[in-house]
């Protein structure tokens, strides 16, 4: 089937065919057949064949983007921790050991309610245009648990990350290079077959600059795309050394130096912000404009979890990054569909150009700058993934 979306009054691409990064077009058609975008260009030049294969929608002037790539999510959990983020807007600070919580809460949930639950949470981010997700483990914290986080958030994507390295369990107080272990080897085999990239928090009360490296240098050994989560807390020499390591992303960088700032502007790293996580735990915002203007690329994702960020909204995010961060709506609206999906290694998610998936989200509004304009308002009206 071939599918013609004609009278877009803006049409952002971020193909830079169309001029810059952003590849925005005005009184615009799309065509996509069998999922995969295969001609832009105005509404004036299209050709439409007239056949039964073939469908033509009318956007009526609306604006269309493509799909928000969500390239950080912690959606396989159960349990809530609303309590938690009460006593945090009456100033207590956040911490790792709540992740304890929630990994006890997902243990005693039954497959099928893990499964209900992630779907719950994937169709309402779909609802919102988010049409790709990242899902990482990180609450089983057994070779057992973590096998079937991963195994089960496989079902839903195929961006899982492997985030055994999450907190130090219990039971290895005291004996934390015994769990880095445990997380480089057998728990790596057990979730092996399901997972596509491995991640690490490295932060006081979760781990060490040197055991984030063992992880990630274990993770690369079995060429799995590589992530941090890093500087979320305080400044730490865990950005320069991620970047040392060829990861993907670095994850928060809330406390970024300027050294770190400048390694990561010379880096093929992305730095994924997220600001629902600063906004939930009573964090400073990053600058990221100063980071735009070094050079850095940036991406942003919701970090959808129970603990730091319990939205699935990344038009939110989007409308954080604009008010308190200093991104235009435009370079914000690339950082969370194009950023995202270089933080996750593909060329085929994040933009409409020919040959993209076709991963395409009408919007309620005439333009994109309506994302951050109307926060708190799903704009998306209709989503095709
Ligand atoms: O990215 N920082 C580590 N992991 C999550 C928080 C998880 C939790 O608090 O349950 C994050 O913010």
């Amino acid at each position: 089937m071939t599918t013609v979306l004609r009278n877009i009054g803006e049409l952002v691409t971020n193909d830079p065919r169309w001029g810059d990064q952003f590849g925005i077009l005005h009184d615009a058609a799309i065509e996509w057949e069998d999922g995969i975008v295969r001609w832009v260009g105005l509404d004036s030049e299209v050709s439409v064949r007239a056949d039964r294969n073939t469908e033509v929608l009318d956007a009526e002037g609306r604006a269309v983007i493509p799909g928000f790539v969500d390239s950080h999510t912690h959606l396989a959990f159960a349990g809530e921790r609303s309590r938690e983020f009460e006593s945090r807007m009456a100033g207590k600070p956040y911490s790792a050991g709540g992740i304890a919580t929630t990994v006890a809460a997902t243990n005693a949930a039954t497959d099928d309610e893990l499964r209900e639950l992630i779907s719950i949470r994937i169709a309402e981010m779909h609802r919102q245009g988010t049409t790709t997700i990242e899902i990482k483990t990180g609450y089983g914290l057994t070779v057992d648990h973590e096998a079937r986080l991963a195994r089960i958030a496989r079902e839903f994507t195929d961006y899982v990350t492997f985030l055994g390295a999450h907190v130090i369990p219990i039971d290895f107080r005291g004996n934390e290079d015994a769990y880095v272990d445990v997380v480089c080897g057998e728990m790596l085999d057990a979730v092996a077959p399901f997972v596509t990239a491995i991640d690490v928090f490295c932060e006081d009360g979760a781990f060490t600059v040197g055991q984030a490296a063992r992880i990630l240098a274990a993770g690369a050994e079995r060429e799995l795309t590589t992530h941090i989560h890093a500087a979320q807390l305080r400044p730490s020499d865990s950005v320069q050394m991620a970047i040392a390591h060829g990861v993907a992303s670095v994850d928060h960088g809330t406390f970024l130096s300027d050294a770190d700032v400048r390694a990561l502007a010379e880096s093929g790293t992305v730095l994924t912000l997220l600001p629902g996580s600063d906004f939930s735990t009573r964090q400073p915002y990053p600058n990221a404009r100063n980071f735009l203007d070094a050079g850095v690329t940036v991406a942003l994702a919701t970090n959808c979890n129970p603990g730091s960020s319990y939205t699935s909204s990344i038009s939110f995010c989007i409308a954080i990054a604009v008010r308190e961060m200093g991104m235009t709506p435009t370079e914000a609206l690339w950082a969370a569909t194009q950023g995202g999906a270089m933080a996750l290694c593909s060329t085929v998610l994040g933009n409409l150009g020919i040959g993209s998936n076709a991963h395409i989200v009408e919007l309620d509004a005439p333009n994109h700058v309506h994302l951050a304009y109307r926060p708190g308002v799903n704009l998306a009206r209709r989503v095709w993934s």
